[in-house]
Parts: structure tokens; sequence; C-alpha cells
């Protein structure tokens, strides 16, 4: 049923006013637009080993240069500081400042990070750094990779390295980027990077990104200053069955547990979901979980980063295992351990260029229901945007009226959530450029700013002077 409140939610009119203080800002992440992937003493990440596979990523692109950020940083600086941002979000590149995920770090590595804080600082633009987005160094994989238990103790003492060099200017961190994506896509239905396809290694894999979230955090907190933030970005899912029966709730509980709680569990409750034990028992009995690790993983949080771009709709089925309507690419693979009895679909209603379905009252229902589950922890939205078809017309420019249209939808969600009592604190647009989306390489265009890949032009698009007129009046404009 929708509620009166999500219907103002997905119709907005009036124009609202976000609360003062509210931060406006962008996100961007290390391998999507860096570039530069062999200087300075940067070695490959899994994201370069894959994309370096035939088949791997649309037309064969790689981050190889990327948007040029490595060398552009100064003119996106200037950019965020003309459309008036108050935060950026962006990852440091692991295989940049500790190459083989062991010893001491790269001065020049850490030096582009130095360089583009301080930049950050001297606009007056807030930097939030995320440690891990995906790229992990290519010999930690070979060592195993996130399945292994030593993959979390590397990155505890990566973060470490990170905080020493960064740690008196960076006040606000991210351990990890939506590790559902890093466990279930990279290991599970292999769409991602390192593109393995073992239900146990996602597992595996999960568990001890939850340790690295945990150890992580630990190692931040010993080195930051008292009032510095630690966090952790998860692409929560909004799960919606398709049937009004029990079979469909069922399936939402058990899509939940594999998306949401194997996370939220251990991180901010001390403890993995039962259900969850019982959901996956014929593959394995979590015997990699060993006594102490939910101690460590459950660290206190001063907000929790969250990621929303459209719901996820189930239904029960009799096992056909159709999983490949669920949003996440296509594999022979399923990215859902133990749940060959649900099947995904899409959701109703416009798509973007992503085939998602554009669906802001999903973002509410997210917001309302952590504002309930876990009533102390401020949220972020760490990310949230669309990616369409644009082009730069005869003229040079770039309209992009279905991002304007998008965006707006999605804040009046956050909005009227925040009205109806979730604490949410900001909101980061995915992404200030046009970038490498993963799989699909080139093709989908998330920016506000328009990325002309063969000079490397950027040209900001109408949503980006639309999303400039917000950030700087605090205000939502009505439709
Ligand atoms: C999220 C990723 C981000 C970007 C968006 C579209 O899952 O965190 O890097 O690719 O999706």
């Amino acid at each position: 049923m929708v509620t009166a409140a999500q219907q103002t939610a997905s119709a907005p009119d009036a124009a609202r006013t976000f609360p003062k203080g509210f931060l406006w800002g962008s996100a961007t992440a290390s391998y999507q637009i860096e570039g530069a992937a062999a200087e300075d003493g940067r070695t490959p990440s899994i994201w370069d080993t894959y994309a370096r596979t035939p088949g791997r990523v649309r037309n064969g692109d790689t981050g190889d240069t990327a948007t040029d950020h490595y060398h552009r940083r100064g003119e996106d600086v200037a950019l965020m500081a003309e459309l008036g941002l108050g935060a950026y979000r962006f990852s440091l590149a692991w295989p940049r400042i500790q190459p083989t995920g062991r010893g001491p770090a790269v001065q020049k590595g850490l030096d582009f990070y130095r360089r583009l804080v301080d930049d950050l600082l001297d606009k007056g633009i807030q930097p939030v750094a995320t440690l891990y987005h995906w790229d992990l160094p290519q010999e930690v994989e070979d060592a195993g990779g996130w399945p292994e238990r030593a993959t979390a103790e590397r990155f505890a003492e990566y973060a470490a390295l990170a905080a020493d060099a960064l740690g008196d200017r960076v006040k606000t961190w991210t351990t990890l980027n939506e590790p559902w994506c890093s466990a279930f896509l990279g290991y599970g239905s292999g769409v991602h990077a390192p593109g393995r396809t073992d239900p146990v290694a996602a597992l595996r894999a999960a568990h001890h990104l939850n340790l690295a979230h945990g150890l992580a955090v630990q190692a931040l907190r010993d080195r930051i200053p008292a009032d510095a933030e630690c966090s952790v970005t998860l692409n929560i899912h909004q799960v919606r069955s398709l049937t009004a029966d029990d079979a469909g709730t069922d399936a939402v509980r058990r899509i939940d547990a594999l998306a949401n709680r194997v996370f939220t569990g251990p991180m901010l409750q001390g403890a993995y979901p039962e259900d969850l034990f019982k959901d996956t028992a014929e593959l394995t009995d979590w015997s990699f979980v060993r006594d102490g690790d939910l101690r460590q993983i459950h660290q206190p949080l001063d907000f929790l980063g969250v990621n929303y771009y459209t719901p996820t709709v189930v239904s029960a089925t009799d096992g056909s295992g159709i999983h490949t309507s669920d949003g996440h690419g296509k594999s022979a693979h399923s990215p859902w351990p133990g749940a060959d009895k649900v099947a995904f679909h899409q959701p109703p209603g416009d798509t973007t260029a992503m085939g998602w379905a554009v669906d802001p009252t999903g973002l509410y229902d997210l917001l309302r229901r952590l504002a309930a589950d876990f009533p102390r922890l401020p949220l972020y939205i760490t990310e949230n945007g669309a990616a369409f078809d644009d082009y730069a017309d005869p003229s040079g420019q770039v309209n992009d009226p279905d991002r304007i249209a998008y965006l707006r939808g999605h804040l009046a969600a956050v909005h009227q959530a925040i009205a109806d009592g979730a604490d949410v604190r900001g909101y980061f647009l995915w992404s200030l450029l046009d970038n490498f989306e993963w799989a699909h390489g080139y093709s989908k265009r998330f920016g506000a700013v328009y990325v002309d890949y063969p000079t490397g032009t950027r040209i900001p698009k109408a949503s980006a002077r639309w999303y400039a007129e917000v950030v700087r009046s605090g205000v939502l404009p009505g439709a």
C-alpha cells in the first residue's frame, strides 16, 4: 500500500527547505576517475586485471586513463567549488598507497591525496575519504583475496598508513563502499572483479569484509583526532514482495538477510542473523567466523552511509533460480547464495539507462526503516543518482531533464523522510563526473558533469547547474 507520505515523496510540487547545516556533496571513486594506472608506483588492482580480461567489460574499456582526474585534479576541484559543494566523497586507491598490500606506504601515491585534500580544504570543501571502493591490489587477490582472513588484516595495516598520512586533514572516514558488491558480485556472480563464481567464497568474503571494517575502524580511531568521524557505506537494498503472501514475505526476509543484515547485523548489532545461518547451512557452517570476530567488527560508528538507486522486487519460485532481473548484471551464477527459490522482477515504472526503475519511495522507505532500526545512528546518503544517454548538443550544452527529475524526486523523498523523523544529515550526488561504470565501461554516464573522453573536456550538465542552486539555497524547488 502506498502511504500518503510516500505519495508526497514521489510527487514533489511545493518547495522544500532542508535543515540548516545539511551537507551537500558529490561522490566519485578512485578506479572510476583517476586513470594514471601505472604512475608513481601504482600497481594493478583486481579491476585492472578484470578489465583486461576479454569479455568482462563492455567494449574492452579499462580505467587506464578514465577521466584523467589524477592529472586534472585542480580543474576538478575548481568545478566542485563552482558547484558550491560543501563536501566531496572520494576513495583512496590501495594499490597507489601500498602496492603489494604489505609494507610501507608509497609517498608519491599519498602525495596525490595530500594535494587533493589541501585543494579541497583551500576551497572550503569537506573531504570525505573512503578507504576501499573495490580496487584491491592484485597481489592481495593472488594471495586469496577477500575470502581469506589475512586480507582483513592487510586492510587494517593499509588503513593505518592512510590515517597516519591524512588523519590531520581528513575528518570524515568511511571504511568500505558497498561490501555487498565486493563479496557477492566479485566472488558470487562474477560480474565484478575478481570475477570468481563460488557462493562459499562470497560468504567468506562478506565476513572478512566485515572484519576488515572493524579492524580498520580501530586503526583509524587510534590515529585520528577524537572529533573525526568513522563510518561505512552500504547499498542497503529496499526489498519488496511481488505477491502479498507468506512465500513472498519469506523471499523478502531471505534476500534482506543476504543483502543487508549480513552487514548491519555484525557491524551495528554485534551478531549475524540466525536466519542467514539457516538459509545458507547447506553451503557452509560459517566456521570461518572465529571467536572474538564479532567484537572486533562491532565498533561504534558516527554515521551510516547509504547508497540507493532503485528498489528490489522478489517473489518465491520453484527453484528455477531467476536472478538476472536483480539489476546487478547478467551471469549464469547467482550473487545470492542459498536463494535459488527467489525470483527477481523488474519493478514497474520508468527506467534509467542502467535499466533501473526510478522509484523514490524506495529511498523514503529505506530511510524510515533505518531510522526505526538504528534510532541513534545519523544517516548520510553517500550515493544517489542516475545514468542517462547524455550528449553535448551542437552548441556544446548537455541537457539532462531526466536526471533533474530523478534528483528532484529522490531529494523530495529525503526531505520527507527527515520530516517524518529520519536523522539524515547530508546527500552526495553520484557522480561528480561521467566515469568508468565498472562492467559497463564508459557506456553509462552518471555525472553531473559531462566528460568528453577523447579530449577530457568537462561540461557541466543542466543538472549540475540545477543541483548547484539547490546546494546554494538549501531549498528543493517546486516542480
Ligand atoms: C554503486 C557504486 C558506484 C557506482 C554506482 C552507479 O554501486 O558504488 O561506484 O558505480 O553504483
